[in-house]
């Protein structure tokens, strides 16, 4: 395949071929929990096309995501990676290919609301968080619960969501600072809620598009921490201009180029690539 030499292509198609199984889910509504890992990939991008007045956005784009994998993903501007977000987060429909979610999600048959109720938690760049509650309140509200559930089981389920809470405080280092509204907040520690609020709906695939873009240097070092600390617990897919960044969360990386991956590799292996020098990271 042409502008994806590293690509594992053989392994793709299989993973393809599998997806053919009528027991698939394919209905509209899919439960959390009900995406199916076990052929060890939480995302396929295949062949994916997406066209803007006749520019193509993204053109033939292929991608896989190991289970539990922290991706990077860099690239010029206009490469076409946060369209790649939009379909994966279905705000914009490919035109040609195919997107699933694990083996058996086709998230090209669901609305934005029913891919992130299935479990795909997105963060754009600036961050929404809502300024007038508190941090605790915040995480409160983002909190998945199911009522009935939660009528049933009151009193375990207060000190389970209890421990919770605490436990994003703890990750996303905001713990000092759960009672202050979040307005208070720097741009930094505001990203950071953003990320405990989308933690608290128990995503497995996480997007983080330019998550430390306007933070300080200090802030951009604890959000690489975050991001290792996530690597394993959650699958990432990390998008970012910000190389020192990158470099310190890198495992694999992929680098995107007019709407196709150019090179994918360990960071060594990118920055070395004279395509990637010539397109990006020479410039
Ligand atoms: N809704 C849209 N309508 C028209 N063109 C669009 C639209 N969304 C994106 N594009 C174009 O598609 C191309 C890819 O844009 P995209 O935002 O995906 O790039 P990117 O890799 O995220 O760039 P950056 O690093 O600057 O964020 C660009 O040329 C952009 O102008
Ligand atoms: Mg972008």
């Amino acid at each position: 395949m042409e502008g994806a030499p590293r690509m594992n292509n053989t392994s793709n198609a299989d993973a393809l071929q599998s997806r053919d199984d009528p027991q698939a889910t394919q209905g509209r509504v899919v439960e959390p929990g009900a995406v199916d890992l076990a052929h060890g990939a939480i995302l396929y991008l295949d062949d994916i096309t997406v066209s803007f007045d006749g520019f193509r956005a993204l053109n033939k784009l292929s991608l896989m995501i190991e289970t539990g994998e922290l991706r990077c993903i860099i690239g010029p501007n206009g490469a076409g990676k946060t369209t790649m977000m939009d379909v994966i987060t279905g705000k914009t429909r490919a035109d040609t290919g195919t997107a699933f979610f694990g083996q058996n999600i086709d998230l090209a048959r669901l609305t934005e609301a029913e891919i992130a109720h299935a479990g795909i938690g997105r963060k754009f760049q600036k961050p929404t968080v809502f300024e007038h509650h508190t941090v605790f309140e915040n995480l409160e509200l983002a909190m998945k619960t199911d009522k009935r559930v939660r009528h049933s089981l009151m009193i375990e389920l207060d000190s389970e969501q209890g421990d919770k809470i605490a436990a994003t405080l703890a990750l996303i280092q905001l713990g000092d600072s759960a009672d202050r509204p979040a307005g208070l907040l720097s741009h930094g520690q505001k990203q950071w809620l953003e990320i405990g609020m989308l933690l608290m709906q128990e995503p497995q695939l996480l997007l983080l598009d330019e998550p430390v873009a306007g933070m300080t240097d200090d802030e951009t070092e604890r959000t690489a921490e975050l991001c290792n600390t996530l690597a394993g617990l959650h699958s990432l897919v990390v998008v970012e201009h910000d190389m020192d960044f990158v470099t310190r969360i890198a495992r694999k990386v992929t680098v995107l180029h007019e709407g196709s991956v150019l090179a994918e590799g360990s960071m060594d292996t990118v920055q070395n690539d004279q395509r990637v020098i010539e397109v990006y990271l020479g410039r």
